[in-house]
């Protein structure tokens, strides 16, 4: 089975990422080929600073690598290092109805939220479906959000095939309903666009601002506490199994429980958590260089299963005139 995703580089990963998507991928590069890659081109649909991106695609990387990935086991790689998915992206765009795109939520929000609209916006789901469909990836683990995304990459797989025959490998979206949906600091969904993220390399002051920061109800001390909608459960419960989620669990729903306590302990179980992976990932960010060696590996490798693709692809659209 090979399962594949990619992560954008637009700000520094945070517990969402890490639950949502990159935890999952790191538990599957033992049993399953997999494909990881850090998407820089989607990044420029909302960043447009040269330095900022460069450094985010490092940093990402560099997290990816603390947090586990193994290289050796996956595929590693950053998008762009594979230019040919611009290409693929073009030649899907014309199988892909305007209607598919209106309809995508993703868009329509960050509308909302006051980006101004442009092509590189809206075309967005059409490079993911690229990304995926260049790779042949079959699962293709993401959070919650992304769901409607990979209905447009099944879309589009399913447009090609009928149209230019079964070349296409229609990917399955593998949704963690749990993971996808952590909540953030002000219990809207985990995410930098709401400022409301607990970053996972963050510096314990920041942590502990952060985590202080969680809004909580106004339960009375001595009554029990919400489990549902409230986000300081939840975020704590992403650390925990099934038996220390019930453990927890009981303790909210005994009274006597304060807001304030279970906040200090959080702390304690974020930074103890990430600590083993804290001075790996110093260590890459001072030398980058054992990062750009990896990434060119995994760029290779990348590349090489991209360009096999391609090959099919321009023949049966008639790219390839010579042959
Ligand atoms: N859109 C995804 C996100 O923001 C990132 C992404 C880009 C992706 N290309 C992909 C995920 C291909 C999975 C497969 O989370």
């Amino acid at each position: 089975m090979r399962v594949l995703s990619g992560i954008q580089p637009s700000g520094n990963l945070h517990l969402g990422n890490y639950f949502g998507m990159m935890k999952r991928m790191v538990d599957y590069q033992d049993h399953h080929e997999l494909y990881c890659f850090i998407v820089n081109y989607h990044a420029l649909t909302t960043l447009q600073d040269a330095k900022a991106l460069r450094t985010q695609t490092l940093y990402a990387a560099a997290d990816f690598l603390a947090l586990g990935l193994d290289p050796k086991k996956a595929v590693f790689w950053v998008q762009s290092d594979v230019p040919e998915v611009t290409e693929l992206a073009w030649i899907l765009s014309n199988l892909t109805g305007m209607g598919l795109l209106e309809r995508c939520h993703s868009y329509k929000d960050k509308i909302a939220q006051g980006l101004k609209p442009h092509h590189g916006l809206f075309a967005y789901p059409v490079l993911m479906a690229a990304d995926i469909l260049i790779m042949g990836g079959e699962r293709v683990p993401v959070g919650n959000d992304q769901k409607q995304h990979l209905e447009v990459a099944q879309d589009i797989a399913e447009k090609f095939n009928r149209v230019y025959g079964e070349i296409m490998t229609v990917p399955e979206p593998d949704i963690c309903a749990e993971a996808g949906i952590l909540s953030g600091t002000d219990g809207r969904k985990m995410s930098k666009s709401y400022g409301n993220t607990i970053e996972i390399f963050c510096d314990e002051k920041t942590l502990r601002s952060r985590v202080m920061g969680i809004k909580t109800d106004s339960t009375p001390v001595d009554e029990p506490k919400p489990v549902k909608n409230n986000p300081l459960y939840e975020i704590y419960a992403a650390f925990l199994d099934e038996t220390g989620r019930a453990e927890l669990r009981r303790r909210f729903e005994a009274p006597g429980l304060k807001y304030g306590d279970v906040k200090k302990e959080l702390v304690e179980v974020i930074r103890n958590y990430f600590e083993p992976f804290r001075k790996r990932r110093e260590a890459l960010v001072q030398d980058e260089s054992v990062v750009l060696a990896i990434l060119r590996e995994g760029a290779e490798r990348a590349r090489a299963t991209a360009h096999r693709t391609m090959q099919k692809i321009r023949k049966v659209v008639g790219i390839d005139y010579r042959s």
